[in-house]
């Protein structure tokens, strides 16, 4: 199975809808977190992306960051009551602003913390409910203290970013630490981290036999044909992908531009998307970089026209 990792700012309710329109092999997602903090936005706010009849495209799971099983309690019940039979709780966000709050990986290491908050929510919580965490904050053995804790609640399962939160998104995942946790762990495991080709799929894929499940985060929205690769084995040609690209851009284009106002508001939501869409053409930075110095939404659309007739030509060539 397939999970389509929680990408703040890209993989939200639109791009979830239209991935699965030119793109096979994703089988679920995680959606980006909602936050429940004192400035709690409305309920209504906090749901309005996740009402189950505007979410049509990959099977999503909500996520929640919270430090408060109140609030915590609160949120994926309203979650539940409008459909979803399971909620994911994010510590693993490592960004400072979060982690000073001690929420995401500012949870990891306080083990007492962590079974504190279970204790006190699942009893309370009607839906399901699945983790996705990292290693530690600091040191990568954190995460050996809270194995035993899960192991004594009936969670649906653990995703795991083997990466502190120090690291962010760099240096090395640890996989030894990983295979520990696995032999630790009573649950059914999520492997997710740097998947960025299939022979990287296929080498934890032999190492990890027992792994079930595995979530790709940045390498799907850079190679989105990734998945059918994974999944079906089956590859397109690349004029072909070119193609389907350009599509999925432009229709994802349009979908924005219907909830966006204002002219730049459309522009740095594509620019986000080309942080990492950007990646599947072989002058990714170059391209990235055009499209950054754009700010205007026609300015944009003649980049991108641009760009892709570029790559057109180069293939044909
Ligand atoms: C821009 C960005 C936003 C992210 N937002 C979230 C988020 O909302 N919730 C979450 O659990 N992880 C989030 N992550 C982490 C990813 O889900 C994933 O765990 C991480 O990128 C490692 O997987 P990958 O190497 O396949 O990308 C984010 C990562 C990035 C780069």
């Amino acid at each position: 199975m397939i999970y389509l990792a929680p990408l703040q700012g890209v993989t939200d309710r639109i791009y979830r809808n239209l991935f699965p329109v030119y793109f096979k092999g994703v089988d679920i997602a995680i959606a980006p977190f909602l936050s429940t903090s004192k400035k709690m936005k409305s309920m209504n706010n906090l749901l309005r992306e996740h009402y189950p009849d505007q979410n049509t495209g990959i099977p999503t799971i909500p996520q929640i960051m919270s430090s408060q099983p109140e609030d915590f309690t609160r949120l994926a019940n309203a979650l539940y009551d409008i459909g979803h039979g399971t909620v994911n709780w994010n510590i693993g966000c490592p960004f400072s602003m979060v982690v000073k709050k001690g929420r995401g990986a500012g949870m990891l290491c306080y083990p007492d913390r962590i079974e504190s908050f279970l204790e006190k929510t699942m009893p309370a919580i009607k839906p399901k409910l699945s983790i996705k965490l990292r290693i530690g904050l600091k040191y990568p053995d954190e995460v050996l203290q809270l194995i035993p804790i899960f192991n004594r609640f009936p969670l649906e399962e653990l995703i795991i970013h083997p990466r502190t939160g120090e690291q962010m998104y760099g240096g090395e995942v640890d996989l030894d630490i990983f295979a520990q946790c696995l032999n630790l762990s009573k649950h059914t495991v999520v492997y997710n981290g740097d998947i960025d080709s299939f022979e990287k799929f296929e080498m934890l894929s032999k190492r990890f036999g027992s792994i079930k499940r595995w979530m790709i985060g940045r390498s799907l929205i850079g190679n989105p044909f990734l998945a059918e690769k994974i999944n079906f084995h089956t590859e397109k040609p690349y004029a072909e992908k070119i193609k389907i690209i350009r599509a999925f851009h432009d229709h994802l284009f349009d979908e924005y531009l219907k909830v966006l106002s204002g002219p730049s508001h459309i522009t740095n939501k594509m620019k986000e998307i080309w942080t990492f869409m950007g990646g599947f053409f072989e002058n990714g930075d170059k391209i990235r970089k055009k499209i950054n110095k754009t700010h205007h939404r026609d300015n944009y659309i003649d980049v991108v026209n641009k760009v892709f007739l570029e790559t057109q030509v180069s293939e044909t060539q």
